[in-house]
């Protein structure tokens, strides 16, 4: 297969159709800027299935994504998008970045939940913008900026009573956003523990990448907890 685009943690490839691509997940782990890295045998097993389970949720629940299918044990068949330089994070509960830049402390509920737009640049390290700033850079129409946020909020929604019933807080999560073949605006890339902070709802223990960012234990064994939780065990 021909390689679009190869990320830390995924590769994309050509297909056969002009319109579809498949994200292909690798085992590859980095953090702080990849200034930390590691290889974590079955994380792209498991991120392509919690990934496919949740965009099914989202599209059930009448939020466009690039997702068509599951493909295998780490590929997905996804539109082709033209992708935003945005991230787009929203969080319910302090911790993370959010604590360090205003002095915070973790774990304090945040109502209503708060929205970011960070500019996807290496060279500058992902800063945090505000929509002039979008705007200043023309990174998206502010009519755009207005749909991702009232999409973003509403996957909140969506994902935060879905974990909640799996007995998961939803703390933050970060998405990103293109335009699909069809012209519309939709959530791409992928929705994983690598992508959203979650904790146990009854312990507060930490089941995502903070694992492996502050070594806070074995990654697989709460990325599988997640799974498993979320597939009603
Ligand atoms: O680091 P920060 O607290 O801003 O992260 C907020 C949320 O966005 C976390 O769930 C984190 O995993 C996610 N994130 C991400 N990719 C980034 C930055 C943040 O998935 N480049």
């Amino acid at each position: 297969m021909e390689k679009l685009y190869e990320g830390k943690a995924k590769v994309i490839y050509k297909t056969e159709e002009e319109d579809k691509v498949i994200v292909f997940f690798k085992d590859s782990a980095t953090a702080f800027d990849a200034t930390k890295k590691a290889e974590i045998e079955g994380k792209g097993v498991i991120n392509n299935t919690i990934s496919s389970l949740l965009f099914e949720l989202l599209e059930k629940s009448g939020i466009k994504t690039h997702y068509i299918k599951k493909l295998s044990e780490r590929e997905m068949l996804v539109w082709k998008a033209k992708r935003f330089d945005l991230e787009v994070v929203v969080r319910n509960i302090t911790a993370g970045s959010l604590c360090k830049r205003l002095g915070l402390e973790e774990g304090l509920e945040l109502k209503p939940p708060l929205v970011e737009f960070f500019y996807k640049n290496d060279q500058l390290h992902d800063p945090l913008i505000c929509v002039e700033h979008i705007r200043l850079l023309n990174l998206a129409e502010d009519w755009q900026v207005q749909s991702m946020k009232e999409m973003a909020l509403k996957t909140n929604q969506v994902l935060r009573e879905f974990f909640k019933e799996h007995g998961l807080l939803l703390v933050d999560f970060k998405l990103e956003f293109g335009i699909l073949p069809d012209g519309s605006l939709a959530v791409i890339d992928e929705i994983s523990p690598d992508t959203c902070r979650l904790w146990d709802a009854k312990t507060r223990e930490k089941l995502d990448k903070d694992r492996f960012r502050f070594d806070l234990g074995d990654l697989m064994e709460g990325y599988r907890r997640v799974l498993e939780k979320i597939q009603g065990g």
